[in-house]
């Protein structure tokens, strides 16, 4: 039987990445796809050999349809998606702009929409089911104006989970994943050791993730669905 391939965004650096590393040692083809990280990349597949491959695309250059194919030739089918390629800075209501909005809503919203969709119109094709998961943030719950841009783009990623999951069933089942906190950057450290203590289960890990992940795309009969995976921050 041909392994099923899945097309993890964003896959060469920190959460991303080591969900890519976990759906290989599970039995699945993972395609990285990556946009400045080349060298994380390279690494990457260096380190992951026939199972993985990696592809360059900046979601900001309008060609997604063609970066869809690509990817389809790399491994000659494709199962799974997971959306998780993301911006996250900080920007209050005064500092915000056209460019900047457009470019979150590309990049958490637009180009995962074409992405769902052509692997719907491939499918249907070739009469196989498929499923896509969106990585979103438990923090939607309880958003705060300091990241306008990221929980608006956010917020319309999970909102298409659910549209799309009536509209493309049964052949695309459709899900949603919202991490709490489990990977800080650079700028969250202090933040995240605050609530480590804060919050009763603290900071959760990437296992977390990718336990949900392999649960989802064996979820046969499940879609539409939201998995909050926060630890019990948000209720
Ligand atoms: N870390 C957490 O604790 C946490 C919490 C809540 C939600 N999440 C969500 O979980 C996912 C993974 O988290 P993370 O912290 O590992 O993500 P991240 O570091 O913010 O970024 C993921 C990737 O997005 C890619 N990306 C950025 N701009 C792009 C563009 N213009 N075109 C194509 N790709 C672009 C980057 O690729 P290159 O590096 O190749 O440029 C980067 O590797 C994200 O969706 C995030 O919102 C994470």
């Amino acid at each position: 039987m041909k392994k099923n391939v899945v097309l993890i965004t964003g896959g060469a650096t920190r959460l991303a990445k080591e969900i890519a590393i976990s759906l290989t040692e599970n039995n699945y083809l993972v395609v990285v796809h990556y946009n400045s990280s080349k060298k994380e990349a390279i690494n990457l597949k260096e380190s992951l050999g026939d199972k993985c491959e990696i592809i360059q695309y900046d979601f900001l250059s309008n060609h997604t349809k063609s970066f869809f194919n690509d990817v389809l030739n790399i491994f000659g089918r494709l199962d799974y998606i997971i959306n998780a390629a993301s911006i996250f800075t900080k920007q209050g209501l005064d500092e915000i702009d056209d460019e900047l909005l457009i470019k979150y809503n590309v990049i958490h919203s637009y180009v995962p929409l074409l992405l769902t969709n052509y692997l719907y119109e491939d499918l249907l094709k070739k009469e196989r089911i498929g499923a896509v998961i969106n990585i979103t943030d438990a923090g939607l719950e309880n958003p705060s104006l300091n990241r306008v841009p990221y929980y608006l783009s956010k917020e319309s990623l999970s909102f298409q989970t659910r549209l799309l999951a009536k509209e493309l069933s049964p052949i695309v089942r459709v899900n949603e994943i919202a991490p709490g906190l489990i990977m800080a950057s650079h700028a969250d450290k202090s933040y995240f050791s605050k609530m480590e203590t804060k919050n009763k289960m603290g900071i959760g890990n990437s296992y977390d993730i990718i336990n949900t992940i392999l649960y989802l795309l064996k979820a046969n009969y499940v879609t539409g669905e939201k998995i909050k995976v926060d630890g019990g921050l948000y209720f």
